[in-house]
């Protein structure tokens, strides 16, 4: 059985987790509450006051994680140490941006060297009007994500993306582009992901059938199989590489983030790459008890484990972070939802947070409900930009204090209205998140805090955060099934399985 630290540590938190007093009642003897929570880094603010923390529940936590050796771990991963061991792997996405002199950090300033040479190449050709990146998971959710977050630093060609095999979305990502101004990028790490090579093969036909064998010229690969992607048609000279020791969820400091540096510029990616920097040096040299991201591990940690919580909602009150909750969706639960130790053996205790989440305020006009009144405690992670983004500094105003205010609401709830309809119960935890402003540098910062995050998570749940078989069995029917469903022999399944592909069949 695998265990997430000795059990007297977790019964130490658990006594210490069961004398928590209500939010309102700790803010109420301690004025200085907040203050004593909170912790900044570079152009980040972090306020985990209105989380049921006490000053022995935190340094409970904080020696559970030093039971179960974050600092080694961390160090270990940092170091390149195979810390991937069901794949045999080194985990070293900090590499792409350390500047460092070992092997992995110079192989990765040579290749965004080239990457920065090809976008510069690129953003300075007239004849080049809208980048489509075609990749799906990692190789989509976090260039989609940075891409609208910067939305205030473009002044590239247009970047749009495709990621689904539905034909609706390389239908429309197509729509109004001419073949011979728009420069494809078939980012895949595997380089053999069906969608994206599916999607990657039509869209080579549409411009061949314009360009004919040019069409290589309007190609760009990313992707740690060149080899492949060579075989494929990509030139050398256009496919930019990384390597197995980068996870795709954690791949947008490589060369995935190229549709980002054509839409900003080499030099505001170099500024992303510096912010994600600085937050791995905090995570690399900072105590544990002021570490951000061990921190905001051990609140998601406690919250599922202990207090039985089972998701966590994000909501970014800035609507170029938009896209944040389904990047972290996948960041957070790809690497963390898992049943079976690092040890090989079964997980007694629950692991990941389901995460979801959608941009304030229009989240509060959909289910801030039953964030307040619903049966279900939801902590929240509120992610919210000083500096305004957009054009009107009122609106604003009141995008950040509505934030604040549902914090507020949250933690202190109405419980004594005279209608029990009108009862807010209150005692609601979540972290507030305060960005400086939405520059390339604050959100390296925050999207190196999250992956951080979700690594000590892996550590305390005791399992491995840098796997994912969870996302083959199905793959694997779906190649199984398509002869049935193209009108062939049954393939595996059930009575379920044939009656829907008999349904879909009879169309
Ligand atoms: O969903 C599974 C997965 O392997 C992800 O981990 C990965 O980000 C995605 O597919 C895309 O893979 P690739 O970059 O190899 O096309």
């Amino acid at each position: 059985m695998a265990r997430q630290a000795d059990t007297s540590d977790t019964r130490r938190i658990e006594r210490a987790a069961g004398r928590v007093p209500t939010l309102a009642e700790a803010f109420a003897a301690d004025p200085g509450r907040s203050a004593r929570f909170s912790f900044a880094h570079g152009h980040m603010w972090v306020d985990f006051s209105m989380q049921h923390l006490t000053d022995e529940l935190l340094s409970a936590l904080v020696d559970l994680a030093r039971a179960v050796g974050v600092e080694e771990k961390r160090d270990a991963m940092l170091r390149g140490d195979t810390v991937n061991v069901t794949e045999g792997r080194k985990v070293l996405h900090t590499a792409l941006r350390s500047g460092d002199s070992t092997e992995e950090a110079r192989l990765a300033a040579a290749q965004t060297k080239r990457a920065a040479e090809l976008a510069e190449r690129l953003r300075a050709d007239p004849g080049v009007r809208a980048v489509v990146n075609i990749g799906i998971g990692g190789s989509d959710l976090g260039p989609v994500m940075a891409h609208r977050a910067l939305r205030a630093h473009r002044d590239g060609p247009e970047c749009r993306f495709v990621s689904n095999i539905d034909p609706a979305d390389l239908d429309d990502a197509l729509r109004g582009l001419d073949p011979t101004t728009t420069v494809f990028v078939v980012a895949s790490k595997t380089f053999t992901t069906q969608e994206t090579m599916h999607n990657a093969e039509r869209a080579r036909e549409w411009v061949r059938s314009v360009l004919g064998d040019a069409w290589a010229t309007r190609f760009v690969a990313t992707t740690a199989e060149p080899a492949r992607a060579a075989q494929w048609g990509v030139p050398a000279d256009q496919c930019l590489e990384f390597w197995d020791w980068v996870g795709g969820r954690f791949s947008l400091a490589s060369v995935i983030g190229f549709p980002v540096m054509m839409a900003v510029g080499p030099a505001r990616f170099a500024e992303l790459l510096a912010g994600m920097r600085s937050m791995d040096t905090h995570f690399a040299a900072t105590p544990l008890a002021t570490n951000i991201p061990v921190l905001h591990a051990l609140v998601a940690w406690v919250n599922t484990t202990v207090f039985s919580r089972p998701t966590c909602a994000v909501v970014p009150y800035s609507h170029d972070l938009a896209r944040l909750p389904a990047y972290l969706q996948q960041l957070v639960m790809e690497s963390n939802g898992k049943s079976v130790g690092i040890d090989g053996h079964e997980v007694m205790h629950q692991t990941s947070p389901v995460i979801w989440g959608d941009a304030g305020t229009n989240g509060q006009h959909a289910f801030f409900q039953l964030l307040h009144q619903g049966t279900r405690v939801v902590p929240v992670d509120f992610i919210g930009v000083r500096e305004p983004t957009g054009s009107d500094g009122a609106a604003h105003d009141m995008l950040v204090v509505n934030m604040i205010a549902q914090a507020a609401a949250l933690a202190l709830g109405r419980p004594h209205a005279e209608e029990p309809h009108r009862v807010f119960p209150g005692n609601r935890p979540s972290t507030t998140i305060l960005l400086d402003d939405l520059s390339p540098r604050s959100l390296g910062e925050i999207i190196a805090m999250y992956e951080h995050s979700t690594a000590v998570q892996g550590w305390l749940f005791g399992i491995n955060s840098f796997d994912q078989f969870g996302v083959e069995l199905g793959k694997e029917l779906a190649t199984a099934l398509l002869p049935e469903v193209q009108g062939g022999q049954p393939g595996p399944g059930t009575s379920a399985t044939r009656a829907a592909v008999h349904r879909y069949r009879s169309r």
